[in-house]
């Protein structure tokens, strides 16, 4: 069976470890099996649509998200790696699909709506953002992709694209492929932030970034939320909603002796420090060796956007491919 599998990123900022367990981890799993073809897509032109007035904030996450990408190990020999902005195409059929979607249907989609209130857009929301989930179909039908990794909160995205899928080739012909979301399994796709207050985002500054040197990695662990009740070692302390049992939960490879650091500090006896030592350990085994490959990729920046140029140029061709099928569904092909 091969899939074709699409995914993307907003470049609105450096990736982190909620991105990391959410989908990144995912993605080199997918690449490595050789019946996947996997595209994944810099999603400039959707960061834009919040971003109008600040185009200098996408444009300078572009090369800052391709080197997380490289960092953890998407290789452009078998990933294509490409920038939304430079596939026309992906414009085009957002324009066919627009007229195949209702005012209303937009405006039932649960995550646009909670991002227009977060964002406090009320009725000024900007036209392309509101109708964003038209795009992403575009840009998971252009490639006809069939599987779409993504987390919980695009799932409205998806039905989405798949009801435009649906939609088109009833209208028109059988041209569009019904794609399919791939969730992350449970407890890998909401990494909650080091302060414990929901998930790891940029917005609420709660991150550990892939790009964060070994320093910043030890000063946040050291930083992160425990049981504040557990003041002095000895004390009995809870588990269950602090940061570093949760992060040892989600990173730690020793099972048992986790298992018995929790029933230690659960007894007391057991302090922050110790535990905060052993979390940066953890860490540090995962992303001493992603920092070392950043900062090679980051002394050549004119490489890794030639890794992008390249992605985009073969991406464009498959997403014309698809193009001159959807004119030619629609009977718009006229010289051809
Ligand atoms: N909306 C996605 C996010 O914010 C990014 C994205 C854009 C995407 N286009 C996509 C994801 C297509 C999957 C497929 O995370």
């Amino acid at each position: 069976m091969l899939n074709t599998i699409l995914t993307g990123d907003r470049p609105t900022g450096k990736l982190h470890l909620g991105h990391y367990v959410g989908s990144l981890k995912t993605r080199v799993e997918m690449q490595a099996n050789p019946t996947n073809n996997l595209y994944v897509m810099i999603a400039d032109v959707q960061a834009l649509t919040d971003n109008a007035k600040n185009p200098e904030k996408v444009a300078s996450n572009i090369l800052e998200v391709a080197l997380d990408y490289l960092a953890v190990g998407l290789d452009p020999t078998k990933t294509t790696m490409f920038i939304q902005s430079q596939i026309p195409q992906i414009a085009e059929l957002t324009m066919f699909y627009m007229n195949l979607v209702s005012v209303a249907r937009v405006r039932r989609n649960p995550t646009v709506k909670s991002e227009i209130e977060q964002k406090k857009f009320g009725e000024g929301v900007p036209t392309g953002f509101f109708v964003y989930p038209i795009s992403q179909a575009a840009d998971i039908t252009a490639f006809k992709a069939n599987l779409v990794p993504v987390g919980e909160d695009q799932k409205p995205m998806l039905e989405q694209a798949q009801e435009i899928v649906h939609s088109f080739n009833a209208t028109y012909d059988d041209v569009l492929v019904h794609p399919k979301g791939v969730f992350p399994p449970k407890g890998m796709g909401r990494l909650p932030g080091i302060d414990g207050n929901g998930k790891m985002s940029k917005s609420l500054g709660n991150g550990i970034y892939l790009a964060d040197s070994a320093d910043i990695v030890q000063k946040k662990v050291m930083s992160m939320y425990t049981d504040p009740n557990h003041i002095h070692v000895a004390d009995p302390g809870q588990v269950e909603g602090n940061m570093v049992f949760t992060y040892l939960d989600v990173f730690g490879t020793e099972k048992e002796k986790i298992q018995e650091l929790k029933e230690h500090y659960r007894r007391g006896g057991l302090g922050d420090v110790k535990i905060k030592r052993y979390l940066i350990d953890v860490l540090e085994a995962e992303l001493a060796p992603i920092r070392a490959r950043r900062e090679e990729f980051a002394k050549n920046p004119d490489h890794v956007m030639d890794i992008l140029r390249q992605g985009s140029l073969a991406a464009e061709k498959v997403a014309a491919e698809t193009l001159s099928e959807v004119k030619s569904a629609m009977g718009i092909n006229y010289f051809n």
